[in-house]
């Protein structure tokens, strides 16, 4: 039986993921940083008989990723597939001066920016640092990483909003990189764009319900992929983004 973790997983597209993996026959390790919400959202999907495990993961805690690489080793001896969805928007910021530091030039901040960088670029590679050796041991290991078109330098048309598009567009040249050193390996790691999704980060005008985005991007990218579209940066549709 296949092995998927997602991160950020108690709602919104992260949950999703887990409810749709969970359909298809995986075992989901459901994420998030506060375990409470964790086992709510894993027992709304154990009482339909979906195997699903709750666990506490603040992806910017690399103690708490080395925890649980220790559990999924001792439970499953390899994970076949990480969603690394776990993401940060500042415009979401309930304290508003924070968020003008990451969003607007007169107030723009490296500590508040590297904190997001931090969450949406860095957490994802982290993750795979520490699960390398359990995804190795999967027949085809994929990695995907939930990027954003507002990550794209050429198809970006407003200005501000530097902590979501730069750490987005970091996010992508970063798993390029990745993917060429861990091709040899036989891991499959891509960016992917949902579109503009009804969540709380995306608002209630997204032209995607989270059922619609993720079911686009488990039948145009995770059952399609294959080791030559690692380091790529696909949309729902499962054509190429441009970059
Ligand atoms: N919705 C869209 O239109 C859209 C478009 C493009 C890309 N995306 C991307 O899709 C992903 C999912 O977003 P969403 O739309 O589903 O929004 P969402 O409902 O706000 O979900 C974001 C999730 O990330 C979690 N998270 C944030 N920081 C975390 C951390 N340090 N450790 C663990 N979990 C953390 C949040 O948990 P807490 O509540 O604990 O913070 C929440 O569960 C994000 O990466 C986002 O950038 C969304």
């Amino acid at each position: 039986m296949k092995i998927a973790i997602v991160t950020g997983a108690y709602k919104g597209l992260g949950f999703e993921w887990c409810n749709q993996l969970a359909h298809l026959g995986y075992k989901v390790v459901l994420t998030a940083r506060d375990l409470e919400k964790a086992n709510a959202a894993a027992h709304e999907l154990n009482e339909q008989e979906l195997v699903v495990y709750p666990k506490e993961l603040n992806v910017a805690n690399e103690t708490e990723i080395e925890q649980l690489v220790s559990w999924c080793s001792e439970y499953f001896g390899k994970v076949d597939l990480i969603v690394n969805n776990a993401g940060i928007n500042p415009k979401d910021f309930p304290d508003k001066e924070k968020m003008a530091k990451a969003f607007r030039l007169e107030a723009f901040d490296p500590a508040v920016m590297d904190e997001v960088i931090h969450i949406n670029s860095y957490a994802p590679l982290l993750m795979v640092k520490h699960f390398r050796h359990l995804l190795v041991k999967s027949q085809q290991p994929i990695v995907i990483n939930i990027s954003s078109w507002l990550g794209s330098v050429s198809q970006l048309g407003f200005g501000g909003h530097y902590g979501y598009v730069g750490s987005k567009n970091l996010l992508n040249v970063l798993n390029k990189s990745m993917a060429l050193e861990l091709k040899p390996e036989g891991i499959i790691t891509v960016n992917v764009n949902p579109g503009w999704v009804q969540t709380d980060m995306g608002g209630s005008k997204g032209q995607f319900t989270v059922q619609q985005a993720v079911k686009q991007l488990i039948d145009n990218v995770l059952t399609k992929v294959t080791i030559n579209d690692s380091g790529k940066f696909l949309n729902y549709d499962g054509t190429e983004h441009p970059w």
